[in-house]
């Protein structure tokens, strides 16, 4: 009988950890072996002061991290039991998984797993196909599986109401220097494992653009390329906003965007009404939901893309100092 993982199956599913998303892709987390659980940390040296002073983004993408973990270990055969936020004096440990009974994975963990690798943040104008029913509805129930809610904007009216309010976050950020400064350090020409390269962050933005785009750089796009004149827009929300809702809103937006990556389709991610208090609640209202938006996505079918960098996985592991 196991008694806990080990450090083979550690850096194994850490290796499809690390293929999360992150803000700025600044890969915020670590994972390390305690007493036979994998436990998954935020690290202190990657923290965003400027654009995450409150520490949500690293929270949700190292959500994220962890359902990538999770489901890594389940289609190993090795399914955890998840405790998050285990130990109240130290707030940087998300999560501890300890091995749960063991068990054959399903076909739907299968097809999640065999997305991580092919999911990819695509922020090109998307094709005018709309998303068919039955996507939209694998999307909410994927949402609603990790304990939070997906709201589909239907209608002009409702994506020009919620553009309204994504523009005016994102003129409120572009006015903060040093979150512009934080954003140009982490946009990336080269090979850096890690940062936003400048060959995935989409076209520059134009003034007819319906959503902000964040402005990492990109190419000035040909003449008719704009982007498509209705996009799906969904947006993610948690019953809550304490820490550990924001982990747990991670761990339904990770699984959102593997059951699109499954279902054949792109997205790319908005966060800054998230990201300005006064636009999250207007937001929220406009929604007429109770609990928290955590995340916005727009949603369709798009040219295929490569996955960004990532830091390999020996550098975010924390092993015991005999085995490192
Ligand atoms: C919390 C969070 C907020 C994000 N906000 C934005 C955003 O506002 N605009 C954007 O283009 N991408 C956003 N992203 C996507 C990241 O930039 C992206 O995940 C990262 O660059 C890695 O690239 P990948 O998604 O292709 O793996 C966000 C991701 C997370 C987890």
């Amino acid at each position: 009988m196991e008694t806990g993982y080990t450090v083979e199956q550690l850096r194994a599913a850490a290796t499809d950890a690390v293929r999360a998303p992150s803000l700025h892709n600044v890969q915020p987390w670590r994972f390390r072996l305690r007493d036979g659980g994998i436990e998954v940390l935020l690290d202190p040296t990657r923290r965003l002061p400027a654009t995450d002073p409150s520490g949500w983004g690293a929270r949700v993408a190292g959500g994220a991290a962890l359902f990538n973990l999770r489901l890594a270990l389940a289609v190993a055969g090795a399914p955890a039991t998840v405790r998050l936020r285990p130990y109240p004096s130290e707030p940087d440990v998300l999560a501890r998984l300890v091995p749960d009974l063991p068990r054959r994975p399903s076909p739907a963990e299968q097809g999640l797993y065999a997305a991580i690798p092919r999911r990819f943040s695509n922020r090109a104008p998307f094709w005018p196909d709309p998303v068919p029913a039955d996507s939209r509805w694998r999307l909410g129930e994927a949402a609603r599986a990790e304990h939070c809610w997906l709201e589909l904007l239907i209608g002009v009216s409702a994506v020009n109401a919620f553009a309204e309010i994504a523009r005016s976050a994102h003129r409120v950020l572009e006015r903060d220097p040093a979150y512009r400064a934080e954003r140009e350090a982490w946009v990336r020409a080269g090979t850096e494992p890690d940062g936003v390269p400048v060959t995935a962050s989409g076209p520059r933005a134009e003034p007819q653009d319906l959503l902000p785009s964040r402005g990492f750089g990109g190419t000035q796009r040909a003449p008719g390329r704009d982007f498509e004149p209705e996009p799906l827009v969904a947006v993610l929300g948690s019953a809550g906003n304490t820490a550990v809702d924001q982990v747990v809103a991670g761990q339904a937006l990770q699984r959102v965007l593997l059951t699109a990556t499954d279902a054949g389709l792109s997205v790319s991610m908005l966060s800054q009404p998230i990201e300005v208090p006064s636009a999250r609640e207007q937001l929220r209202l406009s929604l007429g939901r109770f609990g928290t938006p955590q995340m916005v996505m727009r949603i369709g079918y798009g040219q295929p893309g490569w996955p960004t960098p990532r830091r390999s996985v020996d550098e975010v592991l924390d092993l015991p100092v005999s085995l490192a």
